[in-house]
């Protein structure tokens, strides 16, 4: 399996409860490098321009609210397969949905407060790493 590089953010839920150390361990014990990571706080605005694809949803004021609520961090993770093994370790959207042991298990409190993001596609990791970080800030 090839090496891919994946979007991965730590939502303002997280960050609020001070989790971002013990999810980035979930991404390094599964193998997942963290190749570039920095905290920003997002204005609604900008997370509004990140999630545009979810513009016609009913959630998409929400979750724009939320996302611009708190800190975040944003990171690159690499390894073989990244795209669907961080998948994995994160879980299924909905927390009640997710195995026993990924992150939205251990740390999502909701659908919409649910920890972490992780890009769905090798298309949408590369936009989405390009919306965060400059080829410079990727040194792998
Ligand atoms: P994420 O992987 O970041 O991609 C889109 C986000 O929308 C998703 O995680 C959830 O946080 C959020 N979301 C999805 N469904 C709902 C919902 N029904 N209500 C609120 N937020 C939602």
């Amino acid at each position: 399996m090839a090496t891919e590089r994946t979007l991965s953010i730590i939502k303002p839920d997280a960050t609020r409860r001070n989790l971002t150390g013990k999810i980035n361990a979930k991404f390094e014990e599964a193998g997942l490098r963290i190749i570039a990571q920095k905290r920003i706080h997002l204005t609604k605005a900008q997370a509004g321009k990140f999630y545009e694809v979810h513009k016609e949803r009913p959630f998409y004021d929400e979750l724009c609210e939320f996302m611009a609520s708190a800190p975040v961090v944003v990171q690159v993770l690499e390894g073989e397969g990244a795209i669907v093994k961080n998948r994995e370790v994160m879980g299924a959207t909905n927390p009640a949905d997710a195995a026993p042991g990924t992150i939205r298990a251990e740390f999502a409190q909701s659908v919409g407060e649910n920890s972490v993001h992780g890009s769905d596609a090798p298309e949408t990791a590369a936009a989405e790493i390009a919306f965060y970080f400059s080829g410079l800030e990727l040194v792998g």
